[in-house]
């Protein structure tokens, strides 16, 4: 069972509570296809949704996620709160926790944020993303949706490409991944993927095509150009000619390979349409999971007893 009161990040999770959460989120997944896409279990609780950066599919999510187990949802946008006038991040929660929530969901362009704001408060607390630290339901909705297309997360080979050193998306792909017998791949420009990520267990081969061949996950990334502090690469030309993805390119990976976005996509630079839109794509396919994986979290974190059918 999932014991945790809080979901900060996945380098810290066990391989069982990782199945227990995707597990949970398979039986989520028939919630949002019903007529009535309701259940009742977390009746009386209320989520609170605390974001400080932008978001359209986290955000959104979260908030259906808390309304399909029949939560109440408190969204809180940083760039409309009294912020601007100088409250500080801590007395801004402090107040919120004063009508008594019960679950932060936070993203926050700090890394720590969400450990932070575990470390104060009474509350539960998901990380919804911070910094370049870690954002473990993305990690969590890849997985659901790699197992759900090819049966099994082990045995797989993931190759991972693009601004690695920027993404938490990366990162927490990174430490789930490596629960399971994986060989992970990371592939960009050198300044963007540099040798230290070996530590994590992973390799690195900068040469795209090469790190393609066999791979059975393509799991591209967005060059994060709001965390970029300094010049990575010579030229938007010069990425898309050595790490853009084409259906050329797309063609050394196994023939049944599946291409990952966790979006928002930048279309024309990491990615061409015609394989963000192509068979091989299943980025749609991690939104519909994005919102099973959370119901899932929420659920388990609030002790995830209360039966979903009645
Ligand atoms: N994948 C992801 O975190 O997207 P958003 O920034 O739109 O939430």
């Amino acid at each position: 069972m999932f014991k945790r009161r809080h979901l900060i990040g996945i380098e810290d999770l066990k391989r069982e509570e990782i199945d227990h959460i995707l597990d949970t989120a398979d039986s989520m997944l028939e919630v949002s296809t019903r007529n009535v896409k309701k259940v009742p279990a977390l009746r009386g609780k209320t989520v609170v949704n605390l974001f400080f950066e932008n978001s359209t599919r986290t955000r959104i999510s979260f908030e259906l996620a808390a309304k399909r187990l029949s939560a109440d949802l408190l969204n809180f946008s940083g760039s409309s709160s009294s912020l601007s006038k100088g409250e500080t991040f801590r007395d801004t929660v402090q107040n919120i926790e004063a009508m008594h929530p019960d679950i932060f969901v936070i993203r926050h362009a700090a890394s720590g944020s969400a450990q932070y704001l575990s470390s104060f408060t009474k509350y539960s607390v998901v990380n919804a993303g911070d910094g370049a630290h870690e954002h473990p339901t993305q990690a969590l909705l890849d997985a659901l949706t790699i197992r759900q297309k090819k049966g099994s997360l082990d045995g797989l080979k993931v190759t991972i490409v693009g601004d690695v050193l920027h993404s938490r998306v990366a990162r927490s792909n990174i430490f789930l991944l490596r629960n399971y017998n994986t060989r992970i791949t990371l592939s960009g420009p050198v300044p963007l993927v540099p040798e230290e990520f070996k530590e994590l267990g992973v390799e690195v081969e900068y040469d795209l095509d090469k790190a393609l061949e066999g791979s059975d996950i393509v799991m591209m990334l967005r060059i994060q150009r709001e965390r970029l502090s300094g010049i990575f690469f010579p030229s938007l030309r010069e990425y898309r000619k050595y790490y853009q993805m084409t259906p050329e390119r797309m063609k050394r990976a196994d023939k049944n390979a599946l291409l990952l976005h966790p979006g928002p996509i930048n279309r024309g630079v990491e990615l061409m349409k015609e394989v963000a839109d192509g068979e091989q794509s299943v980025i749609l396919d991690q939104v519909t999971n994005g919102v099973a994986v959370r119901m899932a979290v929420l659920y388990l974190i609030s002790g995830g007893t209360n039966e979903l059918d009645h």
